[in-house]
């Protein structure tokens, strides 16, 4: 047993060793924004690849459930209601897992602050996005300062496993509420830590706390406690569900690839402003 955890931390301090390593002879070679730059066009790449097929599909059940209850949502803008669609913001929304949840006509604004995913996107839109308004716009902002969304002006917020990977999170859940319409829809989908004392959360403290989960899967939390948070910033009510996602829909949730993925469990529900 001990063996096993030397192991594991050996590994952990030689991986960490060697990243930090390079990542500081690159940022003195080529200077840090350079470094960044390379960072965000490497992950977006990566994300595009693992969200294409097996991880896409395990979501896709919850997803399915959780935006069903999107057509029940009613516009604030007269137009869009007449047509029941809605004026959507999806903030963090990388290569765009989700437009095919959007009900038809709807008006999507996407807020990212990493720029390398546009192109992914843009291609995803061609794929996924025919029933929606065209004029989908991707700006280059992150969810905790989004100055290009007005106050009380989207009718529904998207995110998806973004909150492990934001700095401030009060912050941002503050900045969504200041752009939701009065009653409007909060609708998340998060990775969480596992309950405190679990072998689950023993290893997404291991992991996040030695910081090389968040240095290989850009700035990702493990370990983050979000219900918290979410329930003290001021939504008028929250209804939320926590499940175990199978990596792909033929894996039983008793399959070892569930039992210790620390990409589990899920928080997803619906926020009202
Ligand atoms: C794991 S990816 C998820 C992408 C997409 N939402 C999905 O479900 O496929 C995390 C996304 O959050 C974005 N992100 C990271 N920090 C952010 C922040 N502070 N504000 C908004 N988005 C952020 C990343 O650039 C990335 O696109």
């Amino acid at each position: 047993m001990w063996c096993w955890i030397r192991c594991l931390t050996d590994s952990i301090v030689f991986i960490l060793g060697w990243f930090v390593l390079i990542t500081v002879m690159m940022k003195i070679i080529f200077g840090p924004t350079r470094v960044q730059q390379l960072r965000d066009k490497v992950f977006a790449a990566v994300m595009n690849f693992i969200m294409k097929d097996s991880l896409r599909r395990s979501f896709e059940s919850t997803k399915k459930e959780l935006f069903s209850s999107l057509k029940a949502v009613k516009s604030a803008h007269l137009e869009l209601q007449k047509k029941n669609a809605l004026n959507i913001l999806e903030v963090g929304v990388g290569t765009g897992t989700n437009l095919e949840y959007y009900p038809a006509g709807s008006r999507l604004l996407c807020v990212d602050p990493n720029a390398a995913f546009e192109k992914y996107f843009r291609r995803e839109c061609e794929q996924k996005a025919a029933h929606l308004d065209p004029d989908i716009q991707f700006v280059t902002e992150r969810g905790e300062s989004m100055p290009s969304v007005a106050d009380s002006s989207v009718d529904v917020v998207v995110i998806t496993l973004v909150l492990c990977s934001v700095s401030h999170l009060d912050q941002m859940l503050r900045e969504i509420l200041r752009v939701l319409v009065p009653g409007g829809k909060f609708y998340f989908f998060e990775h969480i830590g596992d309950e405190p004392g679990t072998w689950r959360r023993r290893i997404q403290n291991a992991l996040s706390d030695s910081g090389l989960w968040p240095l290989l899967f850009d700035g990702c939390v493990l370990n983050r406690d979000v219900e918290p948070v979410l329930t003290a910033v001021g939504f008028s009510a929250i209804e939320h569900h926590t499940v175990l996602v199978a990596e792909n829909k033929a894996r039983p949730r008793s399959s070892p690839s569930v039992v210790v993925s620390p990409v589990n469990p899920i928080l997803y529900g619906v926020a009202t402003k």
